[in-house]
């Protein structure tokens, strides 16, 4: 059976792979910029939900949402029992690892997950940045964090964009997340009192 391959923003990665859009055979689970950002092709993208995770923005972007100097704070997961995190599946196929791997490279690794759709489970993928990782900021108050955000850009664009589309997108998939949405709440109130925001 043919597989269609869709690809938002990977027009020339797609036509690289385009020979392979029968072999999409991997389930990868994004809960941050992989729901809004998806510059790769795949074969299905479903919502999706996995457990014992909840997503913080514990973890350093140094080459995306700010720099070596002045690092930004991007997600990652942290396990929680009893809570779980949404987000998206893609299926794609292997191939596209390659291009995951590079842009996920400060600090995530690969780790295998169990997936619950609607309807059905499915073993996947998820990239983790540990607390072990070298770009690992962990916990700070959330006036701290939001500050950081609003403070902070790199080659991708502000960190501030990494928030506010991080939460219109769990907002559009119906996800809860009071983490997000309470930094969001935080960083809009720091641009509406006059906050010199990173440029
Ligand atoms: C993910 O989106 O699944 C990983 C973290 C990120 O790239 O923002």
């Amino acid at each position: 059976m043919q597989t269609r391959l869709c690809s938002i923003g990977g027009a020339l990665l797609n036509d690289r792979l385009s020979t392979l859009s029968t072999t999409a055979n991997v389930w990868v689970f994004g809960y941050g910029s992989l729901i809004w950002r998806p510059d790769f092709p795949f074969a299905q993208r479903k919502r999706a939900r996995i457990d014992g995770w909840s997503r913080r923005f514990w973890q350093g972007s140094h080459d995306h949402r700010g720099t070596a100097d002045a690092p930004g704070r991007v997600v990652t997961l942290v396990a929680t029992p009893d809570a779980y995190c949404d987000g998206v599946a893609y299926l794609v196929d292997d191939a596209v690892f390659e291009h995951l791997d590079h842009r996920e490279k400060n600090g995530y690794e690969r780790n295998d997950v169990d997936l619950r759709f609607a309807r059905d489970r499915a073993r996947g993928v998820v990239y983790i940045a540990h607390r072990s990782n070298h770009a690992f900021l962990g916990e700070a108050p959330i006036e701290r964090i939001a500050l950081q955000i609003q403070n902070s850009r790199g080659p991708s664009g502000s960190n501030r964009e990494y928030l506010y589309e991080l939460a219109a997108a769990l907002r559009n998939l119906d996800a809860d997340d009071p983490h997000v949405f309470e930094l969001e709440s935080h960083v809009r109130a720091l641009e509406a009192d006059g906050h010199q925001p990173a440029a």
